[in-house]
C-alpha cells in the first residue's frame, strides 16, 4: 500500500491547477525526487532530509510501529473520505487560514483550537527561531498574535500547490465531544473568559431565554451547556456565520478530504505523536511542552460525561449528527453514554 500511495501523490500533484486551487479529493503529490525538486534551496542542497522524506523513509521501513500507525490512520481517513464525501466546491486560499506555514523546515501544521494548539505555535515559534529557549515560555497571547506564523492563506495559488506538494503536512484532532466540552468550559463558563461571554454568551441568552435577567442578557456570563448546544443547533446560528473556530469542527477548519494530511496526531496520545512530528522536522533539542495537569485524559472525559448526562436524547442525536464526520474521519467511537435509540 506504502509504495502505491506515495505513487498516488506524485500523479495527483499533476492535476493541482495554478489559477485556482484545484484540489483533487485524490491524495496530494510526492516522491523524494519531486520534493527535491519542488524545494531546491534552503536544506536539501546539503544531506538533510525534509520531514516528508524522513517519513517516506520511515515508511518504507517495517520496523518503525509509529509510522505503520500513521499509515494506518491516514488509510482510515482516506477511505472514510471516500465514503462519506460527496463532490465539493473547490477550495479557496482563504480556507487555507487554518494551516501555518514554517518554510525553514517544510511544515504544515493545521490548527484546531482546544487540541493543544497554543503548545503547537509555541513549538513552532521556537522552530522557526523568532524566540529562543524554552517554548513554555512564550506567553499564550504571544502565540496566538495574529501574523506571528505565516498562514497558508496568505500565498498566491501556485505557491500553495508548492508547498501542498512538498511540505510535511499535520494537524491534531480530539474525540469531538471531550473537544466541544472543553471549548464550553473554557469559554462560557469559566469567568475569565470576558469576551467570549460578552460575544457569544449575550447573544445565546438573548436568542434562547425568553425571560431572561438583564445582567445575564448583558454579561452572557452563565450560559448552560443545553443552551449551548441550543445555540450550535440552531440553524440561525450558521446561517448568520461561520462557528467560531473554538467549536467548528476540525474537518471544517482543515479540509482533510481535500487536503492530504502526512500525520493525523491525536490529542490522546499527544505527546508520542508530538514526538514523532518534531523527529521528522529535525528539532531533537526541542521537547513538546507536557500537559499542564496529570489526569489530563480521564478528566477530560468525566466533563463530557457529566455535561452530556443532562443533554436529551433528542438534543444528544442531532448534536452527533453535526459533529459526526469528526468522529468517523478520525476514527473516534460513538461515545458509551450518549443515549442515541
Ligand atoms: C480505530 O479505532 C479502533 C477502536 O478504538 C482501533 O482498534 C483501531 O486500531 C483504530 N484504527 C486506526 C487506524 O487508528
Amino acid at each position: 500500500m506504502g509504495r502505491r500511495c506515495w505513487r498516488q501523490r506524485v500523479l495527483a500533484a499533476a492535476c493541482l491547477g495554478a489559477a485556482l486551487l484545484l484540489l483533487c479529493a485524490a491524495p496530494r503529490t510526492l516522491s523524494p525526487v519531486f520534493g527535491n525538486r519542488a524545494l531546491g534551496s534552503s536544506w536539501l542542497g546539503g544531506e538533510r532530509r525534509s520531514p516528508l522524506q524522513k517519513l517516506y523513509d520511515l515508511d518504507q521501513d517495517p520496523r518503525s510501529t509509529l509510522a505503520e500507525v500513521h499509515r494506518q490512520r491516514r488509510d482510515l481517513l482516506s477511505s472514510a473520505c471516500s465514503r462519506h464525501t460527496r463532490r465539493q466546491r473547490l477550495l479557496q486560499p482563504e480556507d487555507l487560514r487554518h494551516v501555518l506555514v514554517d518554510d525553514a523546515h517544510g511544515l504544515l501544521y493545521c490548527y484546531v483550537p482546544k487540541v493543544a494548539c497554543t503548545n503547537w505555535k509555541r513549538v513552532l515559534l521556537a522552530l522557526s527561531g523568532q524566540t529562543r529557549g524554552d517554548p513554555r515560555a512564550i506567553p499564550a497571547h504571544e502565540a496566538h498574535a495574529p501574523g506571528r506564523l505565516p498562514s497558508l492563506a496568505d500565498f498566491s495559488p501556485a505557491e500553495i500547490n508548492r508547498r501542498l506538494r512538498a511540505y510535511l503536512a499535520f494537524l491534531f484532532v480530539r474525540e469531538p465531544f471531550e473537544r466541544l466540552a472543553s471549548a464550553y468550559r473554557n469559554k462560557l463558563a469559566r469567568p475569565y473568559s470576558a469576551a467570549f461571554q460578552r460575544r457569544y454568551g449575550t447573544r445565546i441568552v438573548q436568542r434562547l431565554r425568553p425571560h431572561a435577567l438583564p445582567d445575564a442578557r448583558a454579561r452572557g456570563h452563565d450560559v448552560r451547556f443545553a443552551e449551548f448546544l441550543a445555540y450550535l443547533l440552531d440553524p440561525r446560528t450558521r446561517r448568520d456565520e461561520p462557528f467560531n473556530e473554538h467549536w467548528e469542527r476540525a474537518h471544517a477548519l482543515c479540509h482533510p478530504c481535500r487536503l492530504r494530511y502526512d500525520i493525523v496526531g491525536k490529542f490522546e496520545t499527544l505527546a508520542e505523536d508530538a514526538a514523532f512530528v518534531l523527529g521528522l522536522a529535525g528539532a531533537p533539542g526541542l521537547s513538546f511542552p507536557g500537559p499542564p495537569r496529570p489526569r489530563g485524559a480521564a478528566a477530560s472525559r468525566d466533563l463530557a460525561v457529566r455535561l452530556f448526562r443532562d443533554i436529551s436524547p433528542f438534543y444528544q442525536r442531532r448534536l452527533f449528527d453535526l459533529y459526526k464526520m469528526d468522529f468517523l474521519l478520525f476514527n473516534y467511537s460513538t461515545p458509551s453514554y450518549l443515549r442515541l435509540h
